[in-house]
């Protein structure tokens, strides 16, 4: 069991959908007193984010899961819920175990709950899901996000999976990327957004003119810094600069804002979820 920090609810579903795991509610008298004592051995902070919210209809809170209020096992801390200045829509459990309302942009740890399942078949990437290929040129595992959201969103949906956004470190795994691509011509991602890039492992972490990857190397030391021509542009369209990372669909690195809604290409290592307890 794991305690994270993270600051926006919606990251949390987003980023444990991809594991099969859901951000932990005290649903049970068990899974009450197991969130209790992890709390207590974890964290000086004073509450954790449950998985129970009322995004959907201000004041109908319900467990990710779909479990009522009413029916989970928990009573409200003086003065709560008190909806304050009507922006607080996910719900935080206290050390004593009683629940508040808070904004779902606070920063709180919270737990995520997983079903222990038994011989599910994992496959050659080591998740269920079956959108992560195996190539054998690379040893990696790749999946092409149609859906187009922004770079920090892409980045929080590939570590949510497992993986990361991709980084491409040789001419091969260009053309693995280009391969990639190739599987998803336009006519796959119906709307109106930028098909020709999508994002992928680089930015420039603040420092105007400087790209390294999301791991910390120089294109160069990661092994591949082709570049489109004309790229980086750093156009400044726009109010901001392009400074998050993109690659091309012939396989060539681009740079993008990182607020732009585009495909995204997340990288996963085979054994990245095996467990090691
Ligand atoms: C639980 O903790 C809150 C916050 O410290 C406190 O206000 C409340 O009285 C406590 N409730 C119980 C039942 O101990
Ligand atoms: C990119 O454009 C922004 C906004 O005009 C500017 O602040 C920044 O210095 C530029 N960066 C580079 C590397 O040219």
């Amino acid at each position: 069991m794991t305690i994270y920090f993270f600051n926006s609810f919606c990251v949390f579903v987003l980023l444990f959908y991809g594991v099969g795991a859901v951000l932990a509610s005290p649903e049970n008298g068990n899974l009450l007193s197991t969130m209790k004592s992890l709390v207590a051995q974890h964290t000086k902070s004073c509450g954790v984010y449950t998985g129970i919210h009322a995004t959907f209809s201000k004041g109908d809170y319900y467990s990710i899961e779909g479990v009522p209020l009413s029916k989970i096992p928990v009573s409200w801390a003086p003065d709560e819920p008190d909806n304050f200045q009507n922006g607080e829509a996910c719900i935080i459990m206290l050390l004593n175990g009683t629940v508040a309302d808070v904004q779902c942009t606070d920063v709180y740890p919270y737990l995520c709950f997983k079903k222990k399942t038994k011989n599910m078949f994992m496959g050659a990437c080591g998740t269920l899901d079956t959108e992560y290929t195996f190539d054998a040129r690379t040893g990696s595992c790749y999946k092409f996000h149609r859906l187009p959201q922004t770079w920090p969103r892409a980045f929080a949906a590939c570590s949510g999976e497992g993986g990361h956004l991709a980084i491409i470190n040789s001419d091969l795994e260009a053309q693995v990327i280009k391969d990639l691509y190739a599987k998803n011509p336009d006519s796959t991602m119906p709307g109106n957004f930028v098909k020709h890039s999508s994002h992928i492992g680089h930015c420039d972490w603040d420092e105007r003119g400087l790209w390294l990857t999301i791991h910390g190397q120089t294109l160069k030391e990661a092994g591949y810094d082709k570049w489109s021509n004309g790229e980086p542009a750093n156009s400044t369209q726009g109010s901001t600069g392009q400074y998050c990372g993109a690659v091309h669909r012939p396989g060539t690195l681009n740079d993008v804002w990182c607020n732009l809604p585009t495909p995204f290409i997340c990288e996963k290592a085979p054994d990245s979820l095996v467990d090691d307890e």
